[in-house]
């Protein structure tokens, strides 16, 4: 979309005044936080979709994938607001993101409910989190390891169930695999996760 834009801007700019002129103002300078999600919404980690898919073909929920596959170049990007550059490190931002299908403002609205797929790049730390939603991940794709309080680090193969209670802290991290899961919210899905005190 940017790069689309950058190219009006070049045939604009040499208006000196009018509805070009005044065009090519505004698209001076844009950066793709400025645009509106939808357009500016595909993160650096969608890079790792098509391994995934690949991945996620091979195991018991590749329907899931497929169809993914299909709706993920024009799907909403999505990254949780606690996590920046600036507290998470650009290794983490470019390598996580989620496309949510249910849930407050998404395609299919629902107020309780948070249904969508989260997406971790390769050689990826997902640190201990909590969130007062309930919540039950079903792996698409990829070998990752995951920690509940408690319990340690598990791999979980495709086709895998994870289910943590509110506030229950837990946190992933992958290897030479990206991972691609299926989650579901329930209860308070309009308070995001955040990272909790001790680091698994
Ligand atoms: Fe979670």
């Amino acid at each position: 979309m940017l790069t689309l834009l950058r190219a009006i801007e070049a045939v604009y700019r040499e208006a000196k005044d009018g509805p070009l002129a005044a065009a090519s103002a505004r698209i001076a300078g844009l950066k793709a936080r400025d645009l509106r999600p939808g357009w500016s919404s595909r993160k650096p980690v969608a890079s790792f979709v098509r391994e995934a898919v690949d991945l996620g073909r091979r195991g018991p929920l590749a329907e899931i994938a497929e169809a993914f596959a299909a709706v993920e170049p024009l799907a909403t990007w999505l990254q949780n607001p606690n996590y920046s550059v600036e507290n998470m490190g650009p290794g983490y931002v470019d390598r996580y993101g989620y496309v949510e299908l249910i849930g407050p403002g998404r395609p299919v609205e629902s107020a309780d409910l948070l249904v969508g797929l989260l997406m971790l790049g390769p050689e990826m730390h997902y640190p201990d989190h909590a969130h007062p939603a309930e919540e039950i991940y079903h792996v698409v794709a990829g070998h990752a390891e995951w920690w509940r309080e408690g319990e340690g680090w598990h791999r979980k193969p495709p086709g895998s169930v994870i289910h943590h209670t509110p506030m229950t802290r837990h946190a992933m991290r992958t290897r030479d695999e990206p991972l691609l899961a299926l989650y579901c919210w329930t209860g308070d899905v309009e308070v995001y996760a955040t990272m909790t005190e001790t680091s698994a």
